[in-house]
């Protein structure tokens, strides 16, 4: 067991010799916290921790006889508002017919080895108990009639501590929840750089830093989606702490639709973190007997930098996010035609690509958008899924067979949550798109959105997709979902029961998510959002990869796949090769460079085989067989970013294989220099010092402390002068050394 209760001072101590998370019983009966951090030593008594402010005239108190106990100055760990706290709260609700000011007391707390899934919800797992421990505090609101549970679960050898909270309506009369949030936590100081992955379509999860200042800083989605725009991902670093070492506290929400992440800091400088669904339009009405689950936060805690924190997220979301079967699994190179033939195909087609990308050791075709009712632009036919007899008129069966013939696993894209206006789905049943009857429908990439707060419709989408994976005897789907929710009501819902629809309608998703993985196991499911607007580790608990971007320009990838490592783990991202004049940015990269972005994720192409000379097939056969060879160290090696596009001309990273005896280093360089630096090394990390290491490519060997304090000496650069003997030049320079440790003589 993993937690220290301490029943006497009702004192709970969570640690695992990695990090310590302490809290207790406050004199009024709510809980205190006390310290969130580095492993502290267990003591019996932490209440030495909890430090009183000095009172002065300006702030209130609950007590007269004891000034300095005002919960404005106090730390807490699951906040209400109206008596002396002035802060953003963590919990708000109230009865349909009297006034209350939530008063949650502690009644008592279990135990659990392991950690207990969330119903209806993602949520990290564990398959073995002795991986976690489970802390849960009761709390009771008499008045309420309700009870609230705050989970803990602390991870045995990750510095992770997941929370979340439910609220249960004990009583005979309906409560109305505004406000649910998943955690809250009370820091002492505000000496942090608020980091976050921010950015729009094309360019999704951009790193962006601030210092945290007095008032309120947040990130939030209020579209329905966890969003292009912001990730439900934070990091609070030190000011001082850097890639490599410093402290540093990741969180990150497993959710996929309107979240906040919220930090107020306040007049003494106290920072209070709330993550939650986001409270805006948000109202719950909590029936009696009911309960309210709160989607889970993920705390990390990192003395290593934040390659520490991305690295303790990686370890947690490979080992208890991503489900069980897809741990190990190999996922195979695939080629999508969507930026090879857009709507424009026919069976013959699509098999010749088939065929053709079957001999470069290409595994799996996905015919992407448009092969189903008259999908020819994207202004029709979403909700129609059945096959588009004009392009295959021999149906999916024949196609998936031909495919099968060449070699290749078959995929399909979807975009189950949608709606065209001028589809047969919508002249059936126009109140199944989500909208305000009476008021005008927004358009987003010309397509309405279903309704997924009503069963029947999600049921609807299951009957159909789960016809089509059997009848085209499916081996993986794209899921997508190509715009935000406007005008979000839902046609089935009460006036009074609109706030719930945002989150019903995420639950609906789920629900579908989870029916089609179960009965289909063996189909491998990627997320995708207009690429990269819902890449999400609620996503990631049901599709274990995601389409990282729309954008696969290998030069703007380099910025996209770093901000997503830093919470994600490489094996989860969805990164392919594609042709030049690349399609969102008209840039040139030569075919080397977009494979050796392309790499550190899941690999796979998205261009026309049929148009590649012999020189670049020949290339291509040797990228997918260098990929093969290493896609059980991407999914699970250590990542370390070694250099940060952000900061750089130049962006380098590397993954390194549990047992040291292995390494990729990729490394890149967007615009070339004239007259450049003389001997160039690039800076290694993770691997074993004492270990030597051959390197590819040159028969040269190195220790790995040599790599690591040294550097890896990188092919001498064009200076204008060295034509001969020059190794690397020109824009968008790239290479990927692969690294194998040899005995030392
Ligand atoms: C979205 C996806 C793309 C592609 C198109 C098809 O934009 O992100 O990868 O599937 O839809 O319409």
């Amino acid at each position: 067991m993993l937690i220290h209760v301490n029943q006497e001072n009702s004192q709970f101590h969570l640690t695992n010799g990695q990090i310590s998370y302490i809290f207790h019983v406050m004199k009024n009966g709510q809980l205190g916290h006390l310290y969130y951090g580095k492993a502290l030593r267990h003591r019996e008594d932490f209440s030495h921790l909890q430090t009183y402010d000095v009172p002065t005239g300006a702030t209130t108190h609950l007590y007269a006889d004891d000034p300095a106990f005002g919960l404005e100055t106090l730390r807490q760990e699951y906040p209400a508002y109206g008596n002396s706290d002035f802060r953003e709260p963590a919990i708000s609700v109230s009865k349909t017919t009297a006034n209350h000011i939530p008063n949650f007391i502690y009644d008592s707390y279990q135990l659990v080895e392991g950690k207990q899934r969330l119903e209806g919800l993602p949520a990290t797992y564990t398959e073995d108990n002795h991986d976690a421990s489970t802390l849960q505090i009761i709390l009771k609101d008499e008045f309420l009639e309700a009870e609230l549970h705050l989970n803990y679960t602390i991870f045995r050898d990750k510095p992770v501590i997941t929370r979340s909270a439910a609220l249960i309506n004990k009583g005979t009369e309906g409560l109305i929840i505004d406000r649910l949030m998943g955690a809250s936590l009370d820091l002492p100081d505000k000496d942090f750089v608020f980091t976050h992955l921010a950015g729009t379509w094309s360019r999704e999860r951009h790193v962006k830093e601030r210092n945290l200042e007095t008032g309120i800083q947040s990130i939030s989605s209020l579209r329905g989606a966890s969003s292009h725009h912001h990730n439900p991902f934070l990091a609070l670093k030190r000011p001082e702490a850097t890639e490599h070492t410093g402290e540093v506290f990741g969180f990150n929400f497993i959710y996929s639709s309107n979240f906040l992440m919220q930090i107020e800091v306040d007049h003494y400088d106290m920072a209070r973190l709330t993550v939650g669904i986001h409270p805006f339009g948000f109202k719950w009405n909590l029936q009696p007997q009911a309960t309210f689950q709160t989607p889970e936060v993920v705390m990390v805690y990192s003395n290593q930098g934040l390659n520490g924190m991305s690295q303790a997220f990686h370890a947690l979301y490979r080992e208890h996010l991503i489900q069980a079967r897809w741990k190990k699994a190999v996922r195979p190179i695939l080629i999508n035609n969507w930026e090879a033939t857009y709507f424009d195909f026919d069976e013959e087609k699509l098999v010749k690509i088939a065929k053709s990308a079957s001999e470069l050791g290409i595994e799996l075709l996905v015919l992407d958008d448009g092969w189903f009712g008259k999908r020819n632009d994207d202004t029709s036919s979403l909700g129609d899924w059945h096959v588009d007899l004009k392009k295959l008129p021999n149906g999916l069966e024949s196609l998936s067979g031909k495919i099968a013939e060449t070699g290749m696993k078959f995929g399909l894209w979807f975009e189950p949550e949608m709606i065209s206006p001028n589809s047969e789905l919508f002249t059936e049943h126009p109140d199944w798109a989500v909208g305000l009857p009476g008021q005008h429908y927004t358009l987003g990439r010309n397509q309405l959105v279903l309704d997924f707060s009503r069963q029947e419709i999600v049921d609807y989408l299951y009957e159909k997709m789960s016809a089509i994976i059997k009848q085209a005897n499916l081996s993986y789907i794209k899921w997508d979902m190509n715009r935000n929710i406007t005008e979000a009501f839902s046609q089935k819902l009460a006036v009074d029961q609109q706030g719930e629809f945002f989150h019903r309608y995420i639950l609906g998703v789920y629900r579908l998510y989870d029916r089609l993985t179960t009965e289909f196991p063996h189909v491998l499911f990627e997320s995708c959002a207009g690429g990269g607007g819902r890449f999400d580790p609620g996503m990631l608990y049901y599709a274990p990869q995601g389409w990282t971007s729309d954008d696969t320009d290998a030069i703007e990838r380099l910025k996209i796949q770093y901000g997503t490592s830093f919470a994600y783990p490489l094996y989860s991202m969805g990164s392919h090769v594609s042709a030049v004049p690349n399609h969102q940015t008209l840039r040139q990269a030569p075919l080397q460079t977009r494979a050796n972005t392309a790499y550190f994720g899941t690999f796979g192409y998205e261009l026309d085989p049929l148009t590649l000379t012999a020189e670049e097939r020949a290339e291509i056969k040797e990228q997918v067989a260098f990929y093969k060879q290493h896609r059980g160290l991407m999914r699970d090696g250590q990542f370390y970013r070694c250099l940060s596009p952000f900061l750089n001309n130049e962006t380098a990273w590397m993954v390194v294989s549990q047992d040291q005896s292995e390494a990729l280093v990729g490394w890149y360089k967007v615009l070339a220099t004239p007259n450049p630096r003389k001997h160039q090394t690039l800076r290694l990390s993770g691997l074993d010092e004492a270990k030597m290491y051959k390197v590819s490519g040159s028969e040269r060997t190195f220790y790995g402390d040599e790599l690591m304090t040294v550097g890896l000496p990188l092919p001498t650069e064009f200076n204008g002068c060295n034509g001969e003997s020059a190794e690397r030049g020109g824009d968008f320079q790239s290479y990927v050394f692969y690294l194998k440790s040899i005995e030392a003589n």
